[in-house]
C-alpha cells in the first residue's frame, strides 16, 4: 500500500469508529464497551428510521431470550440503503476490530465479503439446523456462494412499489394501472401536475432511493429477462430501451420535489402520505415507516407495483453474517444467527418492518394485507434482484451504478451514463 493510501485508510478507520461511537444508539452499552466481556453481542446495521429501530429491537429482545443475561450493544450507522453503514464496517474490517454480526444484501454483496475472505462460512450452521428446507429456493441459494452458505436471512422486501395518495389523485382523475406503461404513468403525473400539487416525492438524500427508482424504470421498459442479462454481458446498457428509460428518469425527475436531494427516504413517504405530493417509488420498508408514523393503509396510502406489462418483484433481502476472523464473541453471535430463523421472530419482526418473512414456516396470517400481496407475488410474478441495494452482481457494480446516477441527476446526460455502465459491463462482469 503506498504512503498515502495508507493515510488514507487510517483516517478512514478512525472517521467511521467516531462515526459509530457518536451514532451507535447502544441498547444497553456504550458502543465498544463489549470488547472483552463474555456475555455480549456487538451487532451493526443501517436501522435507525422510526420502523427499522423497532423492528431490530424485536431481533435484540429475541436473542436475549434465548441467551439469559446477554447485553447487546446495537451499534447501527444511520443512513437508509447503508452505504454509510457500509463504509464504516469496511473499516473496522481493515482494522481487524468487527462486530460480532453485521447487515448486508445476500448473493452479490455476499459474494465482495466472501472474496475478501471476511466473512465466516455458516454451512455447517445452515445443516445443523436443516435451514435450506425452510425457505424458497431462490431465498436459500442467495444465501450462498459457490455452494457454501456464509449468512442469514431475516426477511424479504420488494423495492419497486410506488407509493400512492389516493385523495391527492382522485383530485386529479388518476388512476394508475400496474399493468400499464411508464407512458401512462407520466401522463397521470403531469395530470397531477396540472392541478398545482408536486407529482412525486423523492428523497435521494441517500442515492439508493433514487438508484431504485431508476432501476424500477429500467425494469419496466426492458422486462425480467433482460433485467438479468445485464449482470451476465447478454445485454446492453446501451440498447434503446435502457435509454428511453433514462429519459423517462429525467422526465419523473422533473416532476419531483426541487429539495429531493435534501430529504430522506422516510421524510418523502410522509410527505406523500400528508398529501405534498401524489406518489412515492420506495421498497416496502416505506409500509413499515408508514405505519409506525401512524397513517392509514387505504386511507392515507395506498399502493401499486411499479407499473409494466410483467408483474416484477424486485427482491431486496436483509440478514447478517459474522466475520471470518477477530470475532469477540462467537457464542453470542451464533445466538443471534440462530434467534433470526426462529419463524415467530420473522413474523413478529415483519410486522415492524413493512417486510415478509424469509422462512415458509412462518406464520403470515396477523401481518397485514399489503404484505400478504407481497407474499403472494414473490412465489408468481418474475423475481429478479436489486442493482441499487447491489444484490444483483458485485459491490464494485453497484458502486459504479450508484456513482452513474448520482452524477446523471445533474447531467442528464444519457451517453455518460451508458457509457460508465457499459464499461463496467466489460470491466466488472
Ligand atoms: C435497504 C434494506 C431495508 C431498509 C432500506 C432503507 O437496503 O434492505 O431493510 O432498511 O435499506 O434503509
Amino acid at each position: 500500500m503506498r504512503a498515502s493510501n495508507k493515510l488514507k485508510t487510517s483516517l478512514a478507520v478512525s472517521a467511521a469508529l467516531s462515526l459509530i461511537a457518536v451514532t451507535g444508539c447502544s441498547a444497553n452499552q456504550p458502543s465498544g464497551s463489549t470488547q472483552g466481556g463474555t456475555n455480549k453481542l456487538e451487532i451493526t446495521s443501517w436501522w435507525t428510521s422510526g420502523s427499522e429501530a423497532e423492528a431490530l429491537n424485536v431481533l435484540i429482545d429475541g436473542v436475549k431470550k434465548t441467551s439469559t443475561g446477554l447485553s447487546v450493544d446495537n451499534a447501527a450507522v444511520s443512513g437508509g440503503g447503508g452505504a454509510n453503514a457500509r463504509q464504516a464496517l469496511a473499516a473496522r474490517l481493515q482494522a481487524g476490530s468487527p462486530p460480532d454480526a453485521w447487515q448486508l444484501h445476500p448473493a452479490g454483496q455476499l459474494k465482495t465479503y466472501v472474496d475478501g475472505g471476511q466473512v465466516a462460512d455458516l454451512t455447517q450452521l445452515w445443516k445443523d439446523n436443516n435451514w435450506a428446507s425452510q425457505l424458497p429456493q431462490d431465498v436459500a441459494e442467495a444465501q450462498q456462494v459457490d455452494g457454501k452458505y456464509y449468512t442469514v436471512p431475516i426477511g424479504v422486501h420488494r423495492g419497486n412499489v410506488l407509493w400512492t395518495n389516493p385523495a391527492v389523485l382522485s383530485k386529479a382523475g388518476v388512476t394508475i394501472d400496474p399493468a400499464g406503461s411508464v407512458d401512462d404513468l407520466i401522463a397521470g403525473l403531469k395530470k397531477v401536475e396540472a392541478t398545482g400539487t408536486t407529482p412525486v416525492c423523492l428523497g435521494d438524500k441517500d442515492i439508493f432511493a433514487s438508484a431504485e427508482l431508476l432501476e424500477s424504470i429500467i425494469m419496466s421498459r426492458v422486462g425480467a429477462d433482460n433485467w438479468k442479462k445485464l449482470f451476465t454481458n447478454g445485454y446492453s446498457f446501451d440498447a434503446p430501451e435502457v435509454k428511453q428509460a433514462l429519459e423517462d428518469y429525467k422526465t419523473i425527475l422533473s416532476l419531483s420535489n426541487k429539495d429531493h436531494s435534501a430529504i430522506t427516504w422516510d421524510e418523502a413517504v410522509k410527505k406523500m402520505a400528508d398529501g405534498t405530493c401524489a406518489v412515492s417509488l420506495m421498497g416496502d420498508w416505506a409500509y413499515g415507516e408508514l405505519v409506525n408514523a401512524k397513517k392509514t393503509p387505504g386511507t392515507d396510502f395506498a399502493w401499486v407495483t411499479f407499473p409494466g406489462k410483467e408483474d416484477i418483484f424486485s427482491y431486496v433481502g436483509d440478514g447478517f453474517s459474522i466475520p471470518a476472523k477477530n470475532i469477540p464473541h462467537a457464542d453470542a453471535a451464533n445466538a443471534w444467527l440462530k434467534t433470526l430463523m426462529d419463524p415467530k421472530v420473522q413474523t413478529e419482526f415483519a410486522a415492524k418492518k413493512g417486510s415478509i418473512p424469509a422462512v415458509t414456516t412462518a406464520d403470515i396470517s396477523s401481518l397485514s394485507d399489503y404484505q400478504k400481496e407481497a407474499s403472494a407475488s414473490f412465489a408468481k410474478a418474475a423475481v429478479v434482484s436489486s442493482l441499487a441495494h447491489g444484490q444483483v452482481t458485485t459491490g464494485e457494480f453497484a458502486q459504479t451504478y450508484a456513482d452513474a446516477v448520482s452524477t446523471f441527476n445533474g447531467s442528464g446526460n444519457v451517453a455518460a451514463f451508458t457509457a460508465s455502465m457499459t464499461q463496467a459491463q466489460k470491466t466488472q462482469l
